[in-house]
């Protein structure tokens, strides 16, 4: 199989030249290992200092070959995965000379009106935290110094996730329980995993900007957390402290971001025109700028380039596609561990190789959505669609009627009529639905997270035949679905999947794997619930069964999740037995071990992820109702009973307590083995006083 090269963007010769003359100590972006030789060779031979350059850029969820955005990969609840292809993700951007990347993004996201929680694992900490850490070991790998370690950079520090109403670049009001309990911690589940740099967020925080957060760059990073690593800008974020109403002016805006802690400017050109004014006149120390200097030069001698700056830069190796061919076998094993399937009724799904078909939609035959949101690199000449997968499964080609039925957000001339008469003569329709791959990622907030008003129209018509119907989603961020799609026999949520897409949903649809994903983010009833995230707090009135009157639910839906964090099903039938404790007070120096036996009724070997969620019943502070404290997928063989068994330490059911410090609390715990957020009955168990 033949591949294309990569597509270098060329490092234009005025970056070669700057780093000359303006001392640039990175570029971003720029990529090609012998483009990349030529900058170093610059760097090395031609500046003052010949000090090495850093070369970076965003490299998210894949380089030539792309895997499935990180919502979708942490959908398969499999963080060693998402270890496997940043790994896999590193081999390939290091091959094309890049040191560094800017990810993974770890913002917790808990309103889907966001776009940019298509880059992270969603709306949970600890499953925040668990992927994390595999991204960020496995971009760098065991050897920083090694040719295909790429450094990692956990972003946006920090809370960019809680941004007002889910508006991209928006003001952040926080209270400091939720910033420590929620949102800092898959930082430093990032930097205990050996992240060397932290890219800072746009927002502010309670009214200071991240990027110029002295409490929060040097306070908690280095005070507090003993980060020894670089802190880098997002993009122009100390320009942006202007903007802000933070700082005056340049000046005033680089002598904040430097003071506050952070190291280097991404895109400004601030540090360069300013700095060195700065420390001429004494604003900024010069013990400062040196600890800065030390921190940046550390870097670059941890991962070997002051040995050798040609480190990664090897030509040779960017052509070598033999690995390109396991990551493509990689790819497709990660695209349908990421697949969650939401609703299967009749056993719809799955098909049968000799039903007759309709593939219809605007993402049948679509390539130009195959990637998600932050993918600069892929080789499209190696992505497989939905028609290419599904025809590949097929033995034979006349069992697949496919029909665009409309654009991805407009009607087709004829198309509706097209569908509906290729939906009659089918025995089932897959409908291909989905989000536009731009309507996620950064800058794409969105007010209603539903399907494009041309794609409700066709799924209406094609369902009104009476012809059973399984929808495929193609999304960056839950969505809200609605009328004959929400009704649909099936639901399988494919994200966007990358270089595989079509033979990882086509293994899914035909059986060949049983799906095994589950939702990292909640489905709610309406957008008008967001922000809506599973661990939410109590209220005073909470809606109960019997009593919705006057209780906390909307006029229109109840406060709860169509589809909740966790969901998922597969192709076998899981029995949960009932949670047990082994202990029904546990002392605080005492580990409580929980159990509950899973059966698996199906005729067909299923993967299960256990989870297991407590439940604080009375605190210093409201709790959330739920709260997953560890996670476990395993295979059931047909028949086949396991006992789960999690251990569950005090530690763990520690929070920022209304006194302001972190520890558990005693009192009372409800504790469930479930498989979602919503589900299982919970058994009980005392935390004893200290
Ligand atoms: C962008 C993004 C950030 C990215 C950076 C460099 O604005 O916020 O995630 O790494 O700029 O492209």
């Amino acid at each position: 199989m033949s591949y294309d090269p990569p597509r270098p963007i060329l490092v234009s010769s005025s970056a070669a030249s700057d780093v000359v003359k303006r001392q640039v100590g990175a570029l971003f972006n720029g990529v090609g290992a012998a483009q990349g030789r030529e900058i170093q060779r610059v760097a090395v031979e031609e500046s003052r200092l010949g000090i090495p350059v850093l070369l970076a850029a965003d490299v998210i969820h894949g380089m030539r070959t792309v895997f499935p955005i990180p919502l979708g990969e942490a959908a398969s609840f499999e963080p060693a995965l998402a270890e496997r292809t940043a790994r896999a993700t590193a081999v390939e951007a290091t091959a094309a000379g890049l040191h560094w990347t800017f990810a993974p993004a770890v913002d917790i996201a808990r309103d889907q009106r966001w776009g940019r929680g298509a880059e992270g694992a969603g709306e949970d900490t600890v499953l925040g935290c668990a992927f994390a850490e595999a991204r960020v070991r496995g971009f760098q790998g065991p050897d920083l110094r090694a040719a295909d370690s790429l450094l990692a950079t956990p972003k946006h520090f920090a809370a960019y996730g809680a941004v007002a109403a889910g508006m991209d670049y928006n003001y952040v009001e926080i209270s400091e329980g939720t910033l420590q309990d929620v949102h800092l911690p898959p930082f430093k589940a990032a930097f205990d995993a050996g992240a060397l740099t932290v890219m800072t967020a746009f927002n502010d925080i309670n009214g200071v900007p991240a990027s110029a957060n002295h409490a929060l760059l040097t306070g908690l990073l280095r005070g507090h957390w003993d980060f020894p690593g670089l802190v880098v800008s997002d993009y122009t974020a100390d320009m942006e402290l202007i903007a802000h109403g933070y700082a005056e002016d340049e000046r005033d805006a680089t002598r904040r971001a430097f003071t506050a802690g952070m190291d280097m400017s991404m895109q400004s050109g601030f540090y360069a025109a300013h700095l060195p004014g700065l420390v001429e006149s004494g604003e900024v120390p010069m013990a400062l700028l040196d600890a800065s200097v030390r921190r940046v030069l550390s870097l670059k001698a941890a991962i070997g380039l002051l040995d050798d700056p040609y480190r990664s830069l090897d030509p040779s190796r960017e052509d070598d596609i033999s690995r390109l061919e396991a990551h493509e076998t990689l790819a497709r094993d990660a695209g349908r561990r990421s697949i969650v399937l939401l609703k299967n009724e009749s056993d719809v799904l799955p098909l049968r190789r000799d039903a007759r078909i309709a593939l219809v939609g605007p993402f049948a035959r679509d390539r130009d959505n195959i990637e998600g949101c932050w993918t600069l690199f892929g080789d499209k000449s190696r992505y497989i669609s939905l028609e290419e997968g599904f025809r590949a499964a097929l033995p034979h080609a006349g069992s697949l009627e496919i029909v665009d039925g409309c654009g991805l957000e407009s009607p087709l001339e004829g198309g509706i009529e097209a569908a509906v008469a290729a939906a009659r003569r089918a025995e089932v329709v897959v409908l291909a639905l989905g989000e536009p791959q731009r309507y996620s990622g950064e800058a794409q907030s969105r007010t209603r997270i539903v399907l494009p008003a041309a794609q409700q129209v066709l799924a209406e018509a094609v369902s009104a035949t009476g012809t059973p119907v399984v929808v495929l989603l193609r999304n960056g961020r839950a969505l809200a679905l609605e009328g004959a799609v929400r009704d649909a026999r099936a639901i399988v949520v494919t994200w966007f999947l990358g270089s595989q897409t079509g033979h990882a949903v086509a293994d899914v649809v035909f059986g060949d794997y049983s799906p095994s994903g589950r939702l990292p983010v909640s489905f709610p009833h309406d957008s008008g619930q967001q922000p809506f995230f599973y661990n939410h707090p109590r209220t005073g009135r909470p809606e109960t069964p019997e009593m919705s009157e006057f209780k906390a639910r909307w006029r229109e839906h109840p406060n709860t999740a169509l589809y909740p964090f966790g969901h998922g099903l597969g192709y076998g039938r899981i029995e949960y037995g009932a949670t047990t404790v082994d202990m029904a007070k546990l002392p605080v120096s005492d580990v409580l071990t929980v159990r509950a036996t899973l059966r698996n009724h199906g005729t067909r070997a299923v993967e299960e992820v256990v989870q297991l969620y407590v439940h604080d019943r009375v605190a210093s502070r409201v709790r959330p109702v739920r709260e997953l404290k560890g996670f476990r997928k395993l295979m059931l063989q047909p028949g086949e009973s396991q006992e789960v068994v999690f251990r569950l330490a005090p530690a763990q059911l520690a929070f920022t307590r209304a006194d302001g410090t972190h520890g558990s609390e005693p009192g009372g715990f409800d504790v469930w083995i479930a498989p979602s957020a919503m589900a299982g009955v919970p058994a009980r168990f005392e935390l004893l006083p200290r």
